[in-house]
């Protein structure tokens, strides 16, 4: 079979690695990939969310399976669109992505459906947003629709609120994406990744995850999309797991198909541990990035059949099989990441760390330049390694880290490593 993996980062670069792993697989083609895509599959110039032209892409190479890596072609319809031409595609609809889509969607239907996520209120009035959060003293506001992650601002205080509400409403920093506002509570907590593939009925959890949001060590610094993130994560204990599925996952889906948009392909809960127990910070609709990384090196079952199984309705004949080894993954990005970066440098050290056994550096922002690799983005690898334990593999991971450098590159140190 050959399948088409949409999409460019280190998630899909991952994707494709464990793809190939799979006897099935004649060929992998990914759009419109890196260059770390480029040695395992054959790139497409195609951008992921060019639903019409990667349609037809699909067609034209008989393609059996596509896998959405991001968020954008789901929330336009790929899915919807791929099926209606009669090609199998692993994801959810349009309507079933806006669980991601819009915070405003996926919070009126926690609310409705009882699942235990931070109280908020949606407003499409700057004036009216501002006078509620006048009312409270720490307030979260977020961007209704997509924003890259850059739509949630943690306030401290009224005046950083004011400011938030007028940047996404009035300035429209992220368009369309700020016609709402939702404004929550801030909840207290250690935040966990918790990914499950979905067929639309049966739900089958993989195995948790921990992200680093923020870009400097000891969770300080603006947010980014992931600076790291390890797996397994201890704290989600056996007990919050059942929690949470009880909670959170099984009622989502149900919720989900009860509002006629069934849900298929992986449901990600971004998950607080908060004393009263798990609360859902967002619901992703797509693989999470970097938790794939380590979660992929970890996975012993083949991919591919789990995933075509979501889209046959079969999930519940399936089951997941995982090493017991850990796997860190690091993250390295390019000078003044999240903000404006450099591009265009080049990358060393890539061959002297592909040889260290156990470890995997999954690209993201990187092209190829001639016989040259440069960084391209502003994530631009991640260094994943397995060990038999967290710390081993923390070593591991390091020590791959170490034999990688360019001009301005930045990581953290302490990925694995959680303040207490
Ligand atoms: P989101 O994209 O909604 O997950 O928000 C991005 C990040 O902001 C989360 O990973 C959390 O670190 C933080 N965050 C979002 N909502 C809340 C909340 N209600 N309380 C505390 N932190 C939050
Ligand atoms: N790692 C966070 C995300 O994929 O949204």
């Amino acid at each position: 079979m050959r399948v088409l993996v949409i999409g460019g980062g280190g998630r899909e670069h991952a994707l494709v690695w464990k793809i190939r792993q799979s006897p099935g697989v004649e060929k992998i083609y990914c759009a419109p990939g890196n260059a770390g895509t480029a040695e395992l599959a054959e790139n497409a110039d195609i951008p992921a969310d060019d639903i019409e032209t990667l349609a037809q892409f699909a067609r034209e190479r008989n393609i059996g399976l596509t896998v959405v890596g991001p968020e954008q072609p789901l929330v336009l319809g790929i899915v919807d669109r791929f099926r209606a031409l009669g090609l199998r595609i692993f994801g959810p609809t349009a309507d079933a992505a806006r669980l991601e889509g819009s915070k405003a969607f996926s919070k009126e239907l926690m609310k409705k459906y009882g699942i235990p996520t931070a109280d908020f209120q949606v407003f499409d009035d700057p004036a009216e947003a501002k006078k509620y959060a006048r009312a409270r003293k720490r307030i979260i506001v977020k961007a209704d629709g997509l924003a890259a992650g850059k739509g949630v601002f943690l306030c401290k205080d009224l005046a950083q609120a004011e400011e938030a509400i007028d940047r996404i409403m009035t300035q429209k920093a992220f368009g369309a994406a700020g016609d709402k506002v939702v404004l929550e509570e801030f909840l207290e907590g250690r935040e966990i990744s918790l990914l499950a593939f979905v067929d639309g009925k049966t739900i089958l959890p993989l195995e948790a995850a921990q992200d680093h949001k923020t870009v400097y060590d000891g969770d300080r610094g603006p947010n980014t999309g992931g600076m790291g993130a390890y797996s397994p994560a201890p704290l989600l204990t056996p007990g919050l797991l059942d929690r949470a599925m009880c909670e959170i996952m099984h009622p989502a889906v149900e919720a989900m198909a009860a509002e006629n948009c069934p849900y298929q392909g992986i449901l990600y809960a971004g998950l607080m541990l908060t004393r009263e127990g798990p609360k859902v910070l967002e619901f992703n609709a797509r693989f999470g990035d970097p938790e794939t990384q380590p979660l992929l090196m970890r996975m012993e079952s083949d991919i591919v059949p789990l995933m075509e199984a979501c889209i046959d309705g079969s999930l519940n004949k399936h089951k997941l099989e995982w090493s017991g080894q850990s796997a860190v993954c690091v993250v390295m990005t390019a000078e003044g990441y999240p903000g404006n970066f450099v591009k265009g440098r080049a990358i060393k050290g890539l061959a002297a760390a592909a040889q260290l056994p156990g470890s995997a550096v999954f690209h993201a922002g990187t092209r190829l330049d001639g016989g040259n690799v440069l960084t391209h983005g502003g994530r631009v690898l991640g260094v994943t390694a397995l060990g038999k334990d967290l710390p081993t593999a923390i070593g591991n991971a390091y020590s791959a880290v170490a034999k990688i450098s360019w001009d301005g590159v930045h990581y953290r140190k302490d990925i694995g490593q959680r303040p207490a």
